[in-house]
């Protein structure tokens, strides 16, 4: 991790943990929350790929939404719209893992830009991160947004060089979805794999540059190459 001038951080699954949801979805969903929260957050990736593949883009709050309702319809469960609506609203809000706000500290002290680079919206982002109480470690958030078409398409990584003026080889992308990780690698950044459920990598013809299980880990790392 050579010459690392910023470090661009994922978000879902990354920094926040999306399966903050399960507990509302079992609150009005007995028994259904963990089935409901997984097949959500699956579906959801799948439709940001299909969505731009087929140059159909809407935003992630969108296809959040229809992920959702998809889930609900194949669990055959009866829904109000207040029902989905709140359960949609826990996106805004979910729940950073426990290393997060402090490695990000010790990230920030090392001297390095912060950002994210997200398919989430802007709202969404600014909700989730702000919520969080994370607003001051990040010099920029970025959504794929303003490109309308979604990770891992190559000119959405171009976006985190251009807004923080660094050359792609000096960016340090950090995700915990393999797909997010080989598509930066592919872009050409340097990549962290952060891996806290030890998950298998994908087979997409790269590797990460490092596997870490917790943003300290990568804090420590980074601390030590000095
Ligand atoms: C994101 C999803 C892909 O934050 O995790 O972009």
């Amino acid at each position: 991790m050579d010459n690392c001038k910023a470090i661009v951080f994922d978000a879902y699954g990354t920094l926040f943990d999306v399966h903050t949801v399960t507990e509302k979805c079992e609150l009005i969903f007995p028994r259904l929350g963990g089935k409901i929260s997984n097949t959500w957050r699956q579906k959801q990736l799948e439709y940001t790929w299909l969505r731009s593949l087929m140059g159909r883009y809407e935003d992630f709050w969108e296809v959040t939404r229809d992920a959702l309702v998809f889930t609900l319809k194949e669990q055959k469960v009866e829904w109000s719209d207040e029902a989905l609506s709140d359960i949609l609203n826990e996106y805004l809000h979910l729940k950073p893992y426990n290393e997060v706000p402090a490695a990000l500290g010790k990230l920030q002290v090392q001297g390095k830009q912060l950002a994210v680079l997200s398919n989430g919206t802007p709202h969404m982002l600014q909700s989730v991160i702000r919520h969080a109480g994370l607003a001051s470690k990040f010099s920029y958030v970025i959504s794929v947004d303003e490109r309308k078409i979604f990770k891992p398409f190559m000119d959405v990584y171009q976006l985190a060089p251009d807004k923080l003026g660094v050359h792609k080889e000096e960016v340090l992308f950090i995700s915990s979805n393999p797909w997010d990780v080989s598509g930066a690698k592919v872009f050409g950044f340097q990549v962290c794999w952060i891996n806290r459920f030890d998950k298998q990598f994908d087979e997409l013809g790269v590797e990460p540059d490092v596997v870490v299980r917790t943003l300290d880990e990568l804090a420590e790392k980074l601390q030590r190459e000095g």
